[in-house]
């Protein structure tokens, strides 16, 4: 990877940080996201000390609220200005248990898990262009399986659910990579995954506060391997050579894996990416 400029979101912590730690291993120059400066700081330092000892260039950090859209595009303006960009991972992800409608109007899990990651991509596909071989993966779950877009209102209303919310965000995650790769058609320079980390163990169902989601998370985490392990299959889908061109593929592991059917539903992609253009089109012109 040495040579390889790198963007990773959500790298303060779990799969992310992971992630940044084994592209900076392998020699490429990383910029992580966060939304706080403490946590990104105390990540970059790990990621820099990696960086270090490898002799890769030096890591930065970007500080970003993905729940909101002009943070995401801000954010996408200033790396954009850099020129090229090699590979962009988002895996900036959250569970919620309550339905929290963020200042721009938007349920935060589908802001965050899905338009956050529709936005930043496509705001950053100049650069991803600018190299011959750009590669995004997107981090969905295997809870997509169980996910349904609430068409009427992906927002929901008052009956809300968080599981529901947050498959329904997954399931988002794999309907754009797969729209966005029969956007990009063949031959583009471009090459866009989404990834599926398995169980893993990080603190992600334990940052709503206490809940019976997350005494059930406290205890099924034990079950998850460790970050490093979805992260070095991340560093392979965004290395290996043979995958170059190979858009639209749903990996875990080291391999390839069958989505769930209603995620290859290819014009319930199309819809969804204009349901996502209309949404962030509002919520970005809503005086807050
Ligand atoms: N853990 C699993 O078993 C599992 C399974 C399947 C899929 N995934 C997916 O893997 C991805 C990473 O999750 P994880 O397990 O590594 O959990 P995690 O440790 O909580 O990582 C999530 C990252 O996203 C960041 N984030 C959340 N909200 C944000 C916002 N508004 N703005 C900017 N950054 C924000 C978090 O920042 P803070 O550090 O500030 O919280 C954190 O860095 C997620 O997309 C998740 O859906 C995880």
């Amino acid at each position: 990877m040495a040579g390889k400029r790198c963007l990773v979101t959500g790298a303060s912590s779990g799969i992310g940080l992971a992630t940044a730690i084994r592209l900076a291993e392998l020699g490429a120059e990383v910029t992580i996201v966060a939304r706080d400066a403490g946590r990104a700081s105390r990540a970059l330092a790990l990621v820099q000390g990696v960086a270090k000892a490898a002799g890769a260039p030096e890591a930065a950090y970007e500080l970003a609220d993905l729940s909101l859209m002009v943070e995401v595009r801000r954010l996408a303006e200033k790396v954009g200005a850099r020129g090229r960009l090699d590979v962009l991972v988002n895996c900036a992800g959250i569970f919620m248990t309550r339905r929290v409608l963020t200042a721009e109007g938007l349920e935060t899990q589908f802001a965050v898990n899905h338009l956050a990651a529709f936005t930043l991509t496509n705001a950053l596909l100049p650069s991803l262009e600018a190299t011959k071989d750009g590669r995004v993966v997107t981090v969905s779950s295997a809870s997509h399986r169980q996910g349904r877009i609430n068409w009427k209102n992906p927002g929901y209303g008052l009956l809300y659910f968080g599981l529901r919310a947050y498959g329904q965000s997954k399931l988002a995650n794999v309907l754009f990579t797969g729209e966005l790769a029969r956007r990009l058609g063949p031959g583009s320079a471009v090459t866009a995954f989404a990834f599926d980390p398995g169980l893993v163990d990080t603190d992600m169902g334990n940052k709503a506060g206490f809940s019976p989601s997350s005494l059930v998370w406290s205890l099924r985490r034990k079950r998850g391997t460790a970050p490093e392990l979805p992260a070095a299959s991340i560093a392979d889908l965004v290395s290996r050579a043979e995958l170059r061109g190979r858009s639209g593929l749903y990996w875990k592991g080291d391999a390839e894996l069958e989505p769930s059917p209603r995620a290859l539903d290819a014009a319930a992609a199309r819809r969804l990416w204009e349901l996502s253009e209309a949404l962030v089109a509002a919520a970005v012109g809503r005086k807050t």
